[in-house]
């Protein structure tokens, strides 16, 4: 995969020659170019803003700029056409979904905005996808960029050492990764669960789905409803809910006993209490 991305920082995205997406790079896996805005200014202060029409704060990217970055970056390879992707706050919530997506194009264009954005112009003749990381707003796309291309460098083919990690990835099935542990076996007096050292690889699997399942019912109920479920996962689930009422149940009655022995009466249930 190709990837250009323009910025008025290029020195924020030196991480990306890091880690995985630096050893993605150096095996020709993923090409990652990265261009100063600025060299596509005309004017002695090479201005890459202006202030926004209609008023209001801060100041606006200019439109000139842009087109000329991104007419040279797409005309540089005549045979194919780069998906353009803008992060900002106001783009589509990024997902593993997304990530996968992404991970198809043999050509990604990323565009930095700064300030109060780019000029909607510029988004409306190029941005095949606006992309936000999260509801949260950032001085700029540069961090939200090096977020996307991790997630998509690490879904290429032959860039994860064991191609089955990312299968099993939280979200990838639509629910949150099962807890994971390593050696030693006791630490500060916690025991790695028993079944994970059983060797019984089949109660490892049904295990960690209960575990997964368990953690995005307590974090993300909202995953839960989407995902696609199994009559064992049900079981799992409704067994999560007999627990909840059972343990809801015995700390009311705890709350009335100490109430009772305090002679509260049943102030807990008052409405003041709150
Ligand atoms: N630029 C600024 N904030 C952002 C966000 N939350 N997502 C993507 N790009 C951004």
């Amino acid at each position: 995969m190709r990837a250009d991305v323009v910025t008025i920082f290029p020195t924020y995205l030196e991480p990306l020659r890091l880690s995985l997406v630096g050893r993605a790079q150096e095996r020709g896996t993923l090409d990652v170019r990265t261009h100063d805005l600025r060299a596509w200014t005309s004017d002695v202060h090479r201005t890459v803003d202006d202030a926004p029409y209609g008023g209001g704060p801060g100041m606006v990217m200019r439109p000139e700029p842009w087109d000329a970055a991104l007419s040279e970056i797409a005309e540089s390879d005549p045979t194919r056409r780069p998906r353009v992707v803008v992060p900002t706050p106001a783009g589509r919530p990024f997902s593993q979904r997304h990530a996968e997506e992404l991970a198809r194009e043999p050509w990604l264009v990323f565009c930095c905005g700064r300030y109060e954005g780019i000029d909607s112009r510029v988004i409306d003749t190029w941005a095949d996808d606006e992309i936000s990381i999260g509801d949260y707003v950032l001085a700029g796309g540069e961090v939200a960029t090096l977020v996307i291309l991790e997630a998509v460098a690490r879904l290429l083919p032959g860039v994860l050492g064991n191609s089955a990690s990312a299968a099993d990835d939280s979200f990838s099935d639509g629910l949150l990764e099962a807890p994971v542990y390593t050696r030693p076996q006791v630490w500060r007096g916690a025991e790695v669960p028993a079944v994970l050292r059983s060797g019984d690889h089949a109660a490892v699997a049904r295990w960690r789905r209960a575990q997964a399942l368990r953690r995005t019912l307590a974090r993300r109920p909202d995953l839960v409803e989407h995902a696609e479920l199994s009559d064992a996962d049900r079981a799992v689930l409704e067994a999560v809910a007999a627990e909840v009422q059972q343990h809801a149940a015995t700390a009311s009655g705890a709350a009335l006993a100490a109430d009772s022995a305090a002679g509260r009466g049943s102030a807990r249930d008052s409405p003041d209490r709150l």
